[in-house]
């Protein structure tokens, strides 16, 4: 092989690279991203967005922040880590699927939403965000540290 064809073969393989990555991340976008101040209905932001394919998805969490940018920043030094938490609460809409046997994306799928700020958890490839692990409730993320504080604190004032 001629040097030449070497370096088009890195190059192709470089973009397809790239071109996986941004198709994760806009797989990410779809399913975990909208404006700040929106308020959304999961019933149908879920159904717009195609999110649900042969069974409805049990749960979807989407997160305020408009074009992804708070969550690009957070993604910007790493190649790739997991569960790579928010420095601040963000902003969440938590939609979990209603019980129903007749639910089915054909006929729609039903959720039931609430509004919370908590901490996410994502994983990122090559600076940008690919996967939703999990958030955290803001109160747990700031009260737990406190209150293992408080409990050592009864238990040695009851000990000794
Ligand atoms: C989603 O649809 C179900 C069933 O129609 C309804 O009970 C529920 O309130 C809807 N959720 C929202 C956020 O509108
Ligand atoms: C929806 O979620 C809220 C908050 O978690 C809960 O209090 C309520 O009972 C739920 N509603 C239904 C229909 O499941």
């Amino acid at each position: 092989m001629t040097s030449a064809s070497c370096f088009f073969l890195i190059v192709a393989f470089c973009a397809s690279f790239s071109f996986i990555q941004c198709q994760n991340y806009n797989k990410f976008k779809d399913k975990h991203i909208v404006e700040d101040q929106a308020q959304i209905n999961c019933n149908i932001t879920i159904k717009d967005r195609q999110i649900n394919k042969d069974s409805c998805r049990f749960r979807n969490t989407f997160i305020h922040d408009t074009n992804g940018r708070k969550i690009r920043e957070l993604c910007s030094p790493y190649v790739r880590s997991t569960l790579v938490p928010s420095d601040s609460a963000l902003a969440l809409t938590d939609c979990k699927l209603l019980k129903s046997r007749s639910s089915s994306p054909s006929s729609g799928c039903s959720y039931n939403q609430t509004e919370v700020k908590g901490v996410v958890y994502v994983t990122c490839e090559n600076q940008l965000p690919v996967h939703f692990e999990r958030f955290e409730l803001s109160f747990a993320v700031h009260c737990t540290p406190c209150l293992w504080t408080l409990s050592l604190f009864i238990l040695f004032r009851y000990l000794f």
